[in-house]
């Protein structure tokens, strides 16, 4: 078989589907973008005999996917009748779910047209796929199409794609895509006939990979700082400029610990996110040993495992240094309730798969939600087959289960300390996992997300030298903190010389210093997802009030444009909490450390706190909470001082009200706590 290069492929295909005499019914559904197909090299016609798992992703309800912003808002809106009513999963399955005919109609055309037995055809649990195996001979015939080998250089993987494919034009309206399609699936080799591949270069990822805790390029030693000491406890409060302690987030959010034999809910766990770093025993009786004396020794999250994910290490010396902190923050400030650790991916992968995935927290929400394991959304159904892992995993260490779907009940908060920029995965990738976070929030779920430790640009070498934008110069927005259906959280710091009963500043404040920072907090405009409802006003007021010195753009429309931040994004971040100077055992040894992965498991756990008290008092988790707090910024401190440079730039400026620094500022908990208790 002879090949043409691929800007040419139309025409193969046209050619083949003259000969099979394409019914004038038919309609292209899907064609390849010729550029986004770089990575991979076309290799030779699939054999017709070979069997493929077929997947046909139905379009979700349109009509909810309009709505269901308004439905959110009904749950976590303060002026909804409606507050807090949060939604079963089956009634959010139902919701989404695509219409009776959809599913029928498309039934009916695979069955009489591939002769395929309606009873060989599988409709998942969310009602979103249809699934069957079909031999490529059957499928093309039913696509009027020609499947190829593509093979990924980097990566050395293998997938059988087309180049288009064609549905009968009635069908369009309930059909998102087909795979295998333009988007492949990934095989084998000894699947198709044998033949010998020359081995992959180790995989070049978009991203330096997921994680700003302790993450390559991620936080730095500063400069200047005096060396961190043991604090002294009964004068720890004088040094919290110098030391964060469990104590000095007492003293700065104003609450206190539970009294350790408190009765608390068993169904109020905080969720805690971790992938390629887990914590050691160790570390955490040290840590609770020398700065509480109401944790044992021995206190450990409960262990959601997910996809052969490990903890805690056996050898103190592997600790993560992430996943420590984690802890060693959140368990101070809600024992003796407890955390729930999701441990995420095999060794092999949660280590970046050696190259292959560069996708995140897909596996995750997998876990969570079995519906998601095959949700059809923005063109993309399940995994994604080159960004995230693939179980069974044959690999050394890997997991050799079977892909873990709807295997644990979400707990009512989430804290996220990973991340990536907007730039590291396609825009259709993130658009579905936000709409999964807005589906756990109409649940109940509220999630917590880091800003991320680089301010307005992203690590260095992440998609350019300095990690922004247009070679260097356009601020790099962060995600998943860019979907606007969960919290973000920026980092603070106490003053040098200060103490914690002064504001606080961001991590960076030019005017402040006396040391230079150890990193900036992140926050700007995304470039994917628009300015949401519940934030335009306080947004609008930045701009009208503080409008920063740049040129900017719309519509994330950067390319070609002396802008550098996007005049019409979501904004980042909605909050913030401290995040420099925290005190940790690391790997057996007494620490600072710092990040906005500090801020958002403290965010998180005080919103905990309040699940717990409403709890009590017989009412639900507050869920999604950003259109409660834009509604009564009040109830936290607002951070007026600092910035977050990058990109070559100071970023931006801390202000009265939001800013794109430290949102609307960090936790007021009584005063938080008074007004989640008024809320029904
Ligand atoms: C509140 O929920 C009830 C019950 O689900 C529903 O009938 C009503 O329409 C909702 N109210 C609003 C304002 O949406
Ligand atoms: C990683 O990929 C390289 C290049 O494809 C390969 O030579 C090496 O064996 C792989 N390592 C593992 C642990 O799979
Ligand atoms: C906890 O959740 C379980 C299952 O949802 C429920 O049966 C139980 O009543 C709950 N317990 C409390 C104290 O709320
Ligand atoms: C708690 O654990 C630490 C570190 O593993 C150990 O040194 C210490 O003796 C333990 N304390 C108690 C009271 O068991
Ligand atoms: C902290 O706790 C550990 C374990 O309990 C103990 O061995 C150590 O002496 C304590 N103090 C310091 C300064 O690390
Ligand atoms: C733990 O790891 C360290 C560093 O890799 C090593 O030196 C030490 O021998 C290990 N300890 C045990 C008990 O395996
Ligand atoms: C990107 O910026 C670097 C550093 O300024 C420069 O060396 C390089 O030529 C630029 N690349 C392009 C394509 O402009
Ligand atoms: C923080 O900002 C306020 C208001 O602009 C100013 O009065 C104060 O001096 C600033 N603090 C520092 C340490 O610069
Ligand atoms: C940016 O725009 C230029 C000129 O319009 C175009 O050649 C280039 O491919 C675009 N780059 C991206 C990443 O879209």
């Amino acid at each position: 078989m002879h090949f043409l290069t691929l800007p040419f492929l139309a025409a193969v295909v046209v050619d083949c589907v003259a000969a099979r005499a394409l019914s004038s019914t038919h309609v292209v559904h899907e064609k390849r973008d010729v550029a986004s197909t770089g990575r991979w090299v076309k290799r030779d016609r699939v054999s017709s005999h070979v069997k493929v798992p077929v997947r046909i992703g139905l379009k979700q309800n349109q009509d909810a996917l309009k709505s269901a912003e308004a439905w959110l808002m009904e749950a976590a809106h303060p002026a909804s009748t409606n507050y807090s009513r949060h939604w079963t999963s089956d009634e959010v399955v139902e919701a989404f779910q695509p219409s009776a005919d959809a599913v029928d109609e498309v039934l009916a055309w695979v069955s009489e047209t591939a002769r395929i037995a309606k009873n060989k055809i599988t409709h998942t649990d969310n009602k979103a796929w249809l699934a069957f195996d079909a031999s490529v001979s059957d499928l093309e015939d039913l696509l009027q199409t020609e499947y190829h080998e593509h093979h990924h250089e980097s990566s050395g993987r293998t997938m059988i794609t087309c180049d288009q494919y064609h549905i009968p034009s009635h069908l369009s309206q309930h059909i998102d895509y087909i795979t295998p399609g333009v988007k492949g699936i990934q095989v084998h080799s000894s699947e198709l006939k044998k033949r010998s591949f020359r081995p992959g270069k180790p995989g070049q990822g978009w991203g330096e990979g997921p994680g700003w805790g302790g993450a390559p390029g991620g936080w730095q030693p500063p400069k200047n700082r005096p060396a961190p000491h043991m604090p002294n406890p009964s004068t720890q409060l004088q040094t919290c400029d110098q030391v964060i302690t469990p104590a000095c987030l007492q003293a700065l959010y104003h609450f206190k610990s539970l009294s350790p034999d408190a009765q608390v809910s068993p169904n109020n766990s905080m969720g805690i996110f971790e992938t390629g770093n887990a914590y050691a025993q160790q570390d955490l009786n040290s840590f609770y040993t020398n700065f509480t004396s109401y944790i044992p020794n021995g206190t450990h999250p409960i262990l959601d495992s997910i996809d052969g994910g490990q903890a805690p290490v056996a050898n103190v010396s592997n600790a993560g240094g992430e996943s420590d902190l984690d802890f060693e923050l959140a368990i101070p400030i809600i024992y003796p309730q407890t955390t729930t650790l999701y441990q995420v991916d095999d060794p092999y992968y949660a280590n970046g798969g050696n190259g292959t995935t560069t996708g995140i927290f897909n596996t995750f929400f997998d876990a969570l939600d079995g519906s998601y394991c095959t949700y059809a959304a923005y063109g993309e159904t399940g995994n994604d087959p080159v960004l995230d892992p693939t179980y069974p995993d044959p690999n050394t260490n890997g997991y050799k289960g079977p892909l873990m779907c709807g295997v644990y009940k979400p707990t009512n908060v989430i804290s996220i300390s990973y991340g990536e920029q907007e730039q590291d995965l396609p825009a259709y990738y993130q658009q579905r996992q936000c709409n999964e976070f807005l589906k756990l929030g109409l649940q109940g779920t509220s999630i917590f997300v880091a800003s991320g430790d680089t301010g307005v640009g992203g690590y260095a070498g992440d998609g350019s030298y300095n990690g922004c934008l247009n070679n260097g110069t356009v601020f790099s927005p962060t995600q998943p903190n860019s979907c606007p259906w969960l919290t973000n959280v920026g980092g603070t710091k106490v003053y040098p010389g200060r103490t914690v009963y002064e504001p606080e500043s961001a991590v960076v404040d030019p005017a402040g210093h006396p040391y230079r920072s150890a990193y900036s907090s992140g926050g700007g405009f995304s470039n994917i997802f628009p300015i949401p409802s519940y934030q335009s006003s306080a947004v609008a007021t930045y701009f009208s009030d503080h409008n920063p010195p740049y040129p900017y753009y719309y519509n994330g429309q950067y390319n070609g444009s002396a802008g550098l931040y996007n005049r019409n994004g979501r904004g980042i971040p909605d909050v913030a909490a401290n995040g420099d100077n925290i005190a940790t055992y690391t790997a057996g040894k007494f620490r600072t450390s710092g990040g906005t992965s500090a801020s958002a498991p403290i965010f998180a756990a005080l919103v905990t706190r309040i699940n717990e008290e409403r709890i009590k008092v017989g009412k639900g988790p507050v869920g999604f909470i950003n259109p409660v707090l834009y509604q009564h910024p009040e109830v936290l401190n607002d951070i007026v001082n600092g910035t977050n440079p990058g990109c070559g730039t100071e970023g931006f400026s801390c202000a009265p009200g939001w800013d794109p620094v430290t949102g609307l500022g960090t936790p007021n908990y009584p005063r938080m706590l008074n007004l989640f208790l008024s809320l029904p």
